[in-house]
């Protein structure tokens, strides 16, 4: 059996068969709606159902995935149960066979702090990827299992990909598998996948924040900025447990060097002695609210883990005044099949 789904205000109709999200449904047709996790974790895909019936006991949410009105589904759990008018938070087309297979082979595996490994890349000699600078792949690990993980390279360095990968405590593909992985070490992955990129068809100055390894994704962002010379003034608050959480200073100041108005803002988390750190402290969201006046002229584009991504969002959208649609983010769920970890 299959179901007719209409997205409100168009003439664009997708067809989802029994027991396919809604989601997935649309991306198969080249049809792409937010989302971050496809847990039911994020709330990146929350839109609105307008006719028609669901599963009883998909759709659903609370409070905590952003669900605020009646009619809304996670749409990444939500499957038909007849013929649907939708209203997704945004959509777009896109070329469905954009998305291609690689066989990329490690370069280089660094320890970048204790839990987290940079891991290095290369396709083999001439081929080359397209992706947006944000976007993020996944990994077919041993287990027969996806991983996903952001892609901390711009788009300009198409002949490879760096990740920044967390070792997620009992996470058995970045615990087990990534800190042993050695060079010459080959992974199949596919890319790009997601919706979390830059949207250069504003000249909004930036806001990025990021919890962790959500620098990855950010640091394509800026990579891209930069290289591109798009003269967006640039804000970037990077939050960590403790000091060693940052564990990319170099990129910073790197950063620093040639993009002397980029402000950027550490923050650290957990109680370190005043020798070890001067500079903030607290929950990356506080931060935010304590040192910006105002967010409202601001693109944000924010990535770390869930509760930190609704923190973010429930500051500056829901106390500072921030219009939803210039909050982008990306948010990942723990050694998921779509996590960024
Ligand atoms: S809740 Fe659906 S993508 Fe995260």
């Amino acid at each position: 059996m299959s179901f007719e789904i209409r997205i409100e205000g168009t003439d664009v109709t997708f067809v989802a068969e029994a027991g396919q999200t809604v989601l997935d449904a649309a991306a198969k047709q080249g049809i792409e709606m937010p989302y971050s996790c496809r847990k039911g974790a994020c709330g990146n895909c929350k839109g609105r159902v307008l006719h028609g019936e669901l599963v009883p006991g998909t759709g659903g949410g609370g409070h905590e995935a952003g669900i605020e009105l009646p009619d809304e589904h996670l749409f990444c759990r939500a499957q038909p149960a007849s013929d649907l008018l939708i209203a997704p938070h945004s959509w777009r087309r896109v070329d469905p066979n954009a998305r291609k297979m690689f066989t990329a082979t490690v370069l280089r595996n660094q320890l970048a702090a204790s839990d987290v490994s940079v891991l290095h890349l290369r396709f083999p000699a001439g081929v080359r990827a397209r992706f947006a600078a944000g976007q993020y792949l996944e990994v077919l690990a041993p287990d027969g299992r996806r991983r996903a993980f952001s892609m901390a390279n711009a788009p300009h360095e198409s002949d490879g990909v760096q990740l920044h990968i967390r070792h997620m405590p009992g996470g058995g593909f970045t615990s087990s598998v990534v800190p042993g992985l050695v060079k010459g070490d080959v992974l199949q992955i596919e890319l790009p996948f997601g919706d979390f990129y830059l949207r250069e068809d504003s000249d909004r100055p930036l806001l990025f924040i990021a919890g962790g390894t959500g620098f990855a994704p950010i640091k394509s962002i800026i990579d891209h900025v930069i290289k591109r010379n798009i003269e967006r003034p640039m804000t970037f608050f990077w939050g960590a447990r403790d000091p060693a959480g940052l564990y990319a200073p170099e990129v910073v100041q790197k950063w620093l060097r040639q993009r002397p108005s980029l402000r950027y803002e550490p923050v650290i988390s957990d109680p370190v002695d005043a020798v070890v750190w001067s500079g903030r402290r607290g929950l990356v969201h506080q931060a935010v609210l304590d040192a910006m006046d105002s967010v409202q002229d601001f693109d944000v584009y924010v990535c770390g883990a869930p509760v930190m991504v609704q923190a973010v969002r429930a500051a500056l959208v829901g106390q500072r005044g921030l219009p939803s649609t210039q909050l982008f983010s990306d948010s990942f769920v723990v050694d998921s099949p779509a996590a960024t970890a």
